[in-house]
C-alpha cells in the first residue's frame, strides 16, 4: 500500500512522539510511509523522531478538544490526504470507583474515546475521497477484562473496540478497513511507573513471562497495514497470551 504526497502516502500517528506510537511511526516509516507525527506534549522527542525519520512532519494537537483535531484534519487536508491513521494517543489517571473523580472521567474519555470517534470521522473523509484506508485503533486488555482502579480506562477502551466493529461495516465500501490492536503490558512510561510488587503480579498472569515491547505492537501494526487487506472489524489481542480475547 503506497501513494501520493511526495510519492508516499501519508500515515498519521497519534501521540507518536512516545512509547508505542513512536515505535509505529519508525516501522510505518520503514513501509515507506510518509509519517505525520502527531504529538501534544512531548515536543522534544517529537522533534527528535522527526529529525531521525526524513520523510516525517511534526503535529502539535491536543487531541482533547475539538479546535486540536480539527487542525489536524486541517492540515492533513492540505497535503492531499491520509492513507493511515493509528490512533494511538491515550491516557489514563488511576482511582478506585469510590473515589474516582469526574473531572478525571471527564479528561479520560475525551482523550481516550471522544478523540478516536471525532479524528476517525474528520479523517475517514479523506480517505473516502480516494478510495483507500486502513484506521488501527490501539486499545487494551483492559477492555475486556476488569482491573482494579481502571474503571474509567477499561470503558474507553471497551467502547473503542466496540467502535472498530461497527465502523468497519459502514468504511468497508470505501475499502477502508479498520482494526483494533488491544494490547497487554507494554513497556513504556505508561508502566514505568509500577511498583516493583504490581509489576510481580503483571509478570505471573502472563504466560509468556515477560512484558511487552513497542516494537512488538508497531511490527503487527505494520502488518495490518501492509498485509491485513482481508481483516476489518477485528480486535486483535497482543499480551503475551495473559487473556485470549
Ligand atoms: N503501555 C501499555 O502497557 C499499554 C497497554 C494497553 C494499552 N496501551 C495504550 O497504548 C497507547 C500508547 O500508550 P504508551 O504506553 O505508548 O504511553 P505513552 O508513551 O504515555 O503515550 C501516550 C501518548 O498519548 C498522547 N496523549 C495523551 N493525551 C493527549 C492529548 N490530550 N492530546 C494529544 N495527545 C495526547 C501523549 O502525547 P504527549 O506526550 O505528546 O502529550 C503520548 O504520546 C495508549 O492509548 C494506551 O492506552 C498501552
Amino acid at each position: 500500500m503506497k501513494s501520493k504526497q511526495n510519492g508516499a502516502s501519508i500515515a498519521l500517528v497519534t501521540g507518536g512522539g512516545t512509547g508505542i506510537g513512536a515505535a509505529c511511526c519508525r516501522e510505518l516509516a520503514t513501509a515507506g510511509f510518509t509519517i505525520a507525527i502527531h504529538y501534544n506534549r512531548s515536543h522534544e522527542s517529537a522533534k527528535k523522531l522527526h529529525a531521525e525519520l526524513k520523510n516525517s512532519f511534526l503535529l502539535q494537537a491536543d487531541i482533547s478538544t475539538q479546535q486540536g483535531m480539527d487542525s489536524i484534519y486541517r492540515e492533513l487536508r492540505e497535503r492531499g490526504g491520509v492513507e493511515v491513521l493509528v490512533n494511538n494517543a491515550g491516557m489514563t489517571v488511576d482511582a478506585p470507583l469510590l473515589t474516582a473523580k469526574l473531572e478525571d472521567f471527564d479528561r479520560i474519555t475525551a482523550t481516550n474515546m471522544r478523540s478516536t470517534w471525532y479524528l476517525t470521522k474528520r479523517v475517514a473523509r479523506l480517505m473516502v475521497r480516494n478510495r483507500r484506508g486502513r484506521i488501527i485503533n490501539i486499545s487494551s486488555v483492559v477492555g475486556s477484562v476488569g482491573n482494579p482502579t481502571q474503571t474509567i480506562y477499561g470503558m474507553t477502551k471497551a467502547a473503542i473496540d466496540n467502535f472498530t466493529k461497527t465502523a468497519a461495516i459502514e468504511l468497508a465500501p470505501y475499502n477502508i478497513l479498520v482494526n483494533s490492536v488491544a494490547l497487554g503490558f507494554i513497556a513504556t512510561q505508561m508502566t514505568e511507573m509500577l511498583s516493583e510488587k504490581a509489576r510481580d503480579a503483571i509478570l505471573s498472569r502472563i504466560p509468556l513471562g515477560r512484558i511487552g515491547t513497542p516494537e512488538e505492537v508497531a511490527q503487527f501494526v505494520r502488518f495490518l497495514v501492509v498485509k491485513g487487506s482481508y481483516c476489518t472489524g477485528a480486535v486483535f489481542h497482543i499480551n503475551g497470551g495473559m487473556h485470549g480475547g
